[in-house]
Parts: structure tokens; C-alpha cells; sequence
């Protein structure tokens, strides 16, 4: 099988979509940061039945990182993205450089307020900012009728699906869940950072937020409660819990009590790595 095709220059990327809408042909962005994994690949496996064009994109976003962040050494791996994107069928790879995505004297950032507040807004400044900037420029370069998000990265989901509303963004969202290893860890590009030991531990968020799942589905409803129950399990294996909260589902409000669809979300460091996952809960 012959790798996707890929396209690095920005005004070849938007005159390619022309082509395919000029056709009448649906298209849908899968937007990365590379180093594919199986969540990557479900989303770009879902797009495949949905619309003709399926375009993924690759770009470890500098405006995202913060300066302690892991930007330099975030894992890049295009040969084998593309041959894992071709796999499942993927049309396009838009892999674009820095230098012309963020030229000199760009000046322009979007600001998604609430929902980028707390959570991981609050330990990452700016980092939503980079996200909801980003997204929003590679819906204008490759102006797709649809985007796939996972919601793995529940927050992020939240902060572009206000973005599209608020700046009425022609451009469908579709969340898609988080896909996982058999034990349970949430499949991330930074799981390569862990050592076999570390990723043991590093089942110990999903445990917790499943002990917290296993009470709701027994009637709690109590946030106290559940947050409890999900430290005791995390706490026990990682090194340090960075937030462990219960929101919202849609707007992400902190809850007292579960008395609308709500979502259990935790960040905690493995060793030196960061791990967030989440998970929906009543
Ligand atoms: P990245 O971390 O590469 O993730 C790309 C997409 O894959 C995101 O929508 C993310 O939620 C989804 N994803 C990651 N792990 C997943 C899993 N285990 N199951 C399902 N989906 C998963 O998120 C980013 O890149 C960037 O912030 C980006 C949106 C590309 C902007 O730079």
C-alpha cells in the first residue's frame, strides 16, 4: 500500500479543497499532532465512512507548548504516520511548517473564556489559546464541512465546539470516545515516554475513574463522594494527582451533585509525564 499523499504548503492545501468542494465532495479533518496511535486511527476511520475527503493533519502546534513543555522532545515519528494513515484509508496528510503557519508578525490568538478556565487551562496557561488559534486557522486553510475530535481531550472538545458556535464556524464537531489499551490506559502519544512499570501505574487513572463510574451506577450522586473514591485508587499508584474534578458534560460548570450529565476528569504525573483522561459519568 502506497503512503498518503501530503501537501506542506498552505495555499496548495486550500486550492486541493476547492477542487474536491468545487466536486461536491465532503470533507473531513482529522487535525494531530502526529505520532499516530489507534485513537488517532479511529478517528480517521470514522471520518472514512463519513464524507468522500479525508484529510489528516500533523503539526505539533509551538503555540500550544508552554516553555517548560515537552515541544522539543514531543515524539514525531511522519514515515510511520503515513503509512499507519494510509492503512485506514486516509486521502490527504496537510503537514505544514511552523514557519508558515505562525510567519513573522503574526499577532492573532482566540480566547475561548469559561470553558478554558480550571482544568487543564488553569496548570497550562495559553495552551487553549494555542489550541482554539490553531484549529480555527486550519479550518480556514483547509475549510472542511466536518472536523473529528476525541474526547479524550474533553476540555479541548469543549473549547472548540464553543469556538465554532461563538464565531459561527461553518464546520460540523464530532466527538468520538476515547479509545483505549486492554488495561484500560488511555492511548496518548506520551504514553511513549513511559517505562513499562510507569505505565502500569498509569492504569491507576482509569481504575479510579471507574470506581467512581461503579458508585454512580449504584445511585451516588454526591461529587464528594466520588471524588474520594477515585483518589483513593489513583493516589495510591501515581506520583501526583494535578486535578481530579467533576464537571458538566456540555459546559464543563463545576458539580456538587450529579443532577445532569456529568464527567469525571483527572490530570496526574507518572514520573515526569503528564496524563490526563476522563470519563462520563450519570
Ligand atoms: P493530538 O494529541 O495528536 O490528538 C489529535 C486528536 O486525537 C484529538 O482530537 C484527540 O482528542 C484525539 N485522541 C487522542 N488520543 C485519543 C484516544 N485515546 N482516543 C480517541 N481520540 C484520541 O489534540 C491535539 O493533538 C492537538 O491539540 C490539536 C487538536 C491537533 C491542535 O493542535
Amino acid at each position: 500500500m502506497s503512503d498518503v499523499p501530503v501537501i506542506a504548503d498552505l495555499a496548495a492545501m486550500s486550492v486541493w479543497s476547492e477542487a474536491a468542494r468545487a466536486q461536491g465532495e465532503r470533507i473531513v479533518l482529522v487535525p494531530t499532532m502526529g505520532a499516530l496511535h489507534k485513537g488517532h486511527l479511529s478517528l480517521l476511520t470514522e471520518a472514512r465512512r463519513r464524507a468522500q475527503r479525508v484529510v489528516l493533519s500533523i503539526f505539533v502546534n509551538p503555540m500550544q507548548f508552554g516553555p517548560q513543555e515537552d515541544l522539543a522532545k514531543y515524539p514525531r515519528d511522519l514515515a510511520g504516520d503515513l503509512a499507519k494513515a494510509a492503512s485506514v484509508g486516509c486521502d490527504l496528510a496537510f503537514v505544514p511548517e511552523a514557519a508558515s503557519m505562525y510567519g513573522a508578525g503574526h499577532q492573532t490568538a482566540i480566547d475561548v473564556r469559561d470553558v478554558s478556565q480550571g482544568l487543564c487551562g488553569a496548570r497550562r496557561p495559553g495552551h487553549f489559546v494555542g489550541v482554539a488559534t490553531v484549529v480555527c486557522k486550519f479550518f480556514n486553510i483547509v475549510r472542511p464541512h466536518v472536523a473529528f475530535f476525541g474526547e479524550k481531550d474533553f476540555q479541548q472538545l469543549a473549547v472548540i465546539r464553543r469556538m465554532v458556535t461563538d464565531l459561527n464556524m461553518p464546520v460540523e464537531i464530532v466527538g468520538l470516545p476515547t479509545v483505549r489499551e486492554p488495561d484500560g490506559l488511555a492511548m496518548s502519544s506520551r504514553n511513549a515516554y513511559l517505562s513499562p512499570p510507569d505505565h502500569q501505574r498509569a492504569t491507576a487513572l482509569y481504575a479510579g475513574l471507574s470506581a467512581a463510574k461503579a458508585l454512580v451506577d449504584k445511585g451516588e450522586r454526591r461529587a464528594s463522594v466520588l471524588l474520594a473514591a477515585a483518589t483513593t485508587e489513583i493516589a495510591a499508584r501515581v506520583d501526583r494527582i494535578d486535578y481530579l474534578e467533576l464537571r458538566a458534560a456540555d459546559d464543563l460548570q463545576p458539580l456538587q451533585i450529579i443532577d445532569r450529565p456529568a464527567v469525571m476528569l483527572v490530570a496526574a504525573f507518572v514520573g515526569k509525564t503528564r496524563l490526563i483522561d476522563n470519563l462520563r459519568l450519570g
